[in-house]
C-alpha cells in the first residue's frame, strides 16, 4: 500500500506542536474526491450522487461513500434497502446500485437512531469505511461529507489520502461566508480544492427567463477571490429534486436531461484532470 506522509507544522485546531500524519489511501480506489459544503441543505448529497453517476456514465468505475454520520442520504437517494454483507465478520462488501458501489453509515444504523457520535467515534467509523470496506477496483470514490468544518473533515484531511475536494454552495451571502471558512481549512491542511459549484444557482421559468433567487455570481466571485476553479452552475430544478426524492438520481433516470448534461460535463473535466 502506498502511503503518503505529510508533515504539518500546525493543525487546523491551532495546536502548535509539529505533528506528522500518515495519510492512508482508501483501499481499492485510485482516487478519492470529497464533496463538501459549509451548510446543510445546499444540495451536497444531490450533487454527490449525480456526479458519481455522471462519472459512471462516461465509463469510469465509481463508488460512493456517504460519510454524513449526522444525516446520511445515500440509502434514500439511491433507493437501497439492503444492508451490506460481511463474509468474514471483519470486512464489508459495498452494495451495488445503478452500477456504482455504495456504502453509508445509514446502512449500519436505523433511520430513527439519534446521531450522537462524537470525536473519536466519528474518526473510527471513517477509518472502518476506508479500510474495512471491500471497494473493488475503483477509479474514483466520491465521499459525501457532513456540512461544516468538523471532525469528519478533519479526519479525512489528516488521515486519509483525499485527492481533491469539491465545494458545493448556494449563492446567497449567508452560505458564502461559511464557504470561506471551509476553503481556509482545506488550504491549511493542504488538501487540494478541485473547485466550487454554484447549486440552485437560478430558476428558469417557462418563458426562458432566468431568476436569480439567491443572488447572482457570488460563488464564482468567491472562487476567483480565493484563486480556485469555478466548476459551474446547477439551476434550481424540480426534476432534480423529484428524482432525488424518488431514489433514482436524475443523471441515472434521464441521462439526456439538460441538468444531467451539466453533471457529465463536470465529470469529464474532473476525469481529464486525473486520468
Ligand atoms: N439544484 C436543485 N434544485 C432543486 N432542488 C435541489 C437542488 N439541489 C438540491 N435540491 C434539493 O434540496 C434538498 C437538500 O439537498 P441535499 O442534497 O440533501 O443537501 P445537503 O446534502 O447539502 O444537505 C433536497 O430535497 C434536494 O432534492
Ligand atoms: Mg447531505
Amino acid at each position: 500500500m502506498d502511503k503518503k506522509t505529510v508533515g504539518l507544522s500546525e493543525t487546523f485546531k491551532g495546536q502548535t506542536s509539529p505533528k506528522t500524519f500518515v495519510k492512508n489511501p482508501i483501499n481499492g480506489t485510485k482516487f478519492t474526491i470529497a464533496i463538501s459544503s459549509a451548510k446543510g441543505g445546499v444540495g451536497k448529497s444531490t450533487f454527490a450522487m449525480n456526479f458519481a453517476l455522471a462519472l459512471k456514465s462516461i465509463g469510469l468505475k465509481v463508488g460512493i461513500l456517504d460519510a454524513d454520520i449526522y444525516g446520511p442520504s445515500l440509502p434514500k437517494m439511491m433507493s437501497i434497502k439492503d444492508k451490506p454483507k460481511s463474509e468474514d465478520g471483519k470486512s464489508m462488501t459495498p452494495i451495488n446500485q445503478y452500477g456504482v458501489q455504495c456504502m453509508s453509515i445509514g446502512f449500519l444504523v436505523d433511520e430513527e437512531t439519534p446521531m450522537i457520535w462524537r470525536g473519536p467515534m466519528v474518526t473510527s467509523a471513517i477509518k472502518t469505511f476506508a479500510q474495512k470496506v471491500l471497494w473493488n477496483n475503483l477509479d474514483f470514490i466520491i465521499v459525501d461529507m457532513p456540512p461544516g468544518t468538523g471532525d469528519t473533515q478533519l479526519t479525512f484531511a489528516q488521515e486519509i489520502k483525499v485527492d481533491g475536494i469539491i465545494i458545493v454552495s448556494t449563492p446567497q451571502e449567508v452560505a458564502l461566508s461559511d464557504v470561506k471558512r471551509g476553503i481556509r481549512m482545506f488550504d491549511k491542511l493542504k488538501v487540494p480544492i478541485l473547485g466550487l459549484v454554484d447549486n440552485m444557482s437560478f430558476f428558469e421559468s417557462d418563458d426562458g427567463k432566468k431568476h436569480n433567487i439567491f443572488g447572482e455570481g457570488g460563488v464564482e466571485k468567491l472562487a476567483t477571490d480565493y484563486n480556485k476553479k469555478f466548476l459551474g452552475k446547477i439551476p434550481i430544478s424540480i426534476d432534480l429534486r423529484i428524482a432525488a426524492d424518488s431514489g433514482k438520481p436524475l443523471v441515472e433516470e434521464n441521462s439526456d436531461h439538460k441538468i444531467s448534461k451539466i453533471f457529465k460535463e463536470m465529470a469529464e473535466k474532473i476525469k481529464e484532470s486525473f486520468l
